[in-house]
């Protein structure tokens, strides 16, 4: 979709500037078109034209009123005579005003504002809404319109839009939102009612219209910065954690001056709320990770007290092993509680897992050099938890298989390699060892060892992929490789995580 710049630029010969001020409009004409309770076009036309045809540059629909357009005419081309009130507000550089009839009963009022930048015209703003049938209009009505015709005399004098706006690190404001009318003494004029309910939820319980600015709890500075800048101001002010508002005032200028303003105010006390509650989700889940990691550990002290008690070799070798095992999922909760996301990086995880079973090498027959290939890339906590023992399997049946001391040189330096081979339809994990190969006709499928047991049911169920051991094609050794679908390693809730659960 071509956006406004890219349209000036085909159809105007506006400059950057002229453009930035065009866009500076389009951000904020949300709140004209809600104070006008109509829509609201901007057009553009190339210089030395009178007669020229006219590119519709931006729409904007009113949230306060129904809309003239239920297509989306951006970027069309309309011939001059079809918009005689927006060509003449081009030629003039004046506003123009006039009803238009479309159809066969319905008039349309429309008006013409030309956004004035040093003595030219760079485009107008036309607002056209149906011509209100005979009734009868509420204060609040006659209040918004008012406030809509000191922005358009803003607009065609070039004191709108503002000059240096503070970017909006909000939303744009609605209307909708609660809207007060401040005069150049900072007393309250007007007050919407959504205005005055946040105001009461602050604390304000007398009357609002009539009342000084200063008293609502507001944030006085930002009335004074808008009056003394001529440009918008934001506030947020928060009161303990009962109540947030967050306010976007607009002065209204006429000559340089400034002789009011109106406040946009915004209860955003229940979504400041939620921020809290999503930063202290995070942290609790991080803790948790932490006292799990804890936890485990502890376990591992208890079953190495118990292996020292035992006498059979066997019986403190199966609790040495646990104790292995145990230490592998520890150090991904150990990584988990230092992330705040759900997603870790498997990379961070093999250095500490490597060191887990050099620890366990209780006797080292013969030096092992370790290597790591690759990138894992991000996979999900459950994920890396389950590859990790899988991993971790892996690399002690090189450390206990893969050399024999009686078959192997202890003198040469052993090599394992783990490698990773991240693609976009999965993950494959391979240890890589150069020592003496499974034994002949082995399989994976018939291995009745707890090692591969636990691998092998791992990777199938858990991880819904596939394991395979073989003899390295060319030279000695063994290649264990596992392979993760994609499907696991992508989050299910993917990124956009509901704050809300
Ligand atoms: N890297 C390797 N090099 C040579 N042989 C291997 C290698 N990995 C596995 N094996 C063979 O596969 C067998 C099964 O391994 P598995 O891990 O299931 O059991 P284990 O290591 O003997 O016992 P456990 O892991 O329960 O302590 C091993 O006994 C060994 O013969
Ligand atoms: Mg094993």
């Amino acid at each position: 979709m071509a956006t406004l710049a890219d349209l000036a630029r085909a159809h105007t010969d506006l400059d950057d500037e002229d453009i930035g001020i065009l866009q500076d409009l389009s951000s904020t004409w949300g709140l004209l078109a809600d104070l006008s309770f109509a829509d609201l076009l901007l057009f553009g036309r190339r210089d030395g034209e009178p007669r020229g045809p006219l590119v519709l540059l931006g729409h904007v629909r009113p949230t306060t009123g129904t809309t003239l357009y239920r297509a989306d005419l951006v970027g069309q081309v309309f011939e001059s005579s079809r918009r005689p009130l927006v060509t003449e507000a081009f030629d003039i550089g004046r506003t123009t005003a006039g009803t238009v009839s479309v159809g066969t009963d319905r008039d349309v009022n429309v008006v013409a504002i030309p956004v004035r930048r040093s003595g030219h015209t760079v485009g107008v703003v036309v607002r056209e809404r149906f011509r209100p049938e005979s009734r009868p209009t509420s204060e609040q009505e006659r209040t918004y319109l008012t406030v809509f015709d000191r922005f358009a005399s803003m607009i065609e004098a070039g004191e709108f839009p503002y000059r240096d706006v503070e970017r909006l690190r909000h939303r744009t404001p609605r209307v909708g939102d609660g809207l007060l009318l401040v005069d150049a003494e900072g007393r309250i004029e007007f007050a919407s009612p959504n205005a005055v309910s946040v105001l009461h939820r602050l604390g304000m319980t007398r009357g609002v219209v009539g009342s000084r600015f200063d008293d609502t709890g507001l944030g006085s500075a930002m009335l004074r910065s808008a009056f003394s800048k001529r440009t918008a101001a934001i506030d947020e002010m928060e009161r303990s954690d009962e109540v947030a508002v967050v306010s976007h005032c607009f002065p209204l200028l006429d000559g340089g001056v400034a002789t009011g303003a109106i406040v946009l105010v915004r209860d955003v006390t229940e979504l400041r709320r939620r921020d809290r509650q999503l930063v202290s989700k995070d942290t609790t889940i991080r803790e948790i990770h932490h006292r799990v990691k804890n936890n485990l550990q502890t376990i591992s002290s208890l079953l190495r007290l118990q292996a020292r008690r035992l006498q059979s070799d066997e019986a403190r070798a199966a609790l040495g092993e646990s104790v292995r095992r145990i230490g592998s999922i520890s150090v991904v909760h150990e990584t988990l509680a230092q992330s705040a996301d759900d997603d870790v990086a498997f990379g961070e995880i093999v250095r500490p897992l490597v060191r887990v079973v050099e620890e366990s090498v209780s006797s080292p027959l013969r030096p092992l050099s370790f290597t790591v290939q690759d990138e894992a890339g991000l996979v999900p906590g459950q994920v890396a938890m389950t590859l990790a023992v899988v991993l971790t399997e892996l690399l002690q049946n090189a450390v206990d298989h893969a050399f024999p001391p009686d078959e192997v040189d202890a003198s040469v330096l052993g090599t394992v390699r783990i490698e990773f081979d991240r693609r976009a339809d999965g993950l494959a994990v391979r240890v890589v060892d150069d020592g003496v190969g499974v034994p002949e006709g082995f399989t994976v499928a018939e291995a009745t060892g707890l090692g591969l047991t636990i691998v092998r049911t791992f990777v199938e169920s858990e991880l819904g992929g596939r394991i395979r051991l073989d003899r390295v094609e060319s030279g000695s050794g063994t290649v264990a490789e596992v392979w993760v679908p994609g499907s696991r390693l992508v989050d299910p809730g993917g990124n956009a995580r509901d704050p809300a659960t």
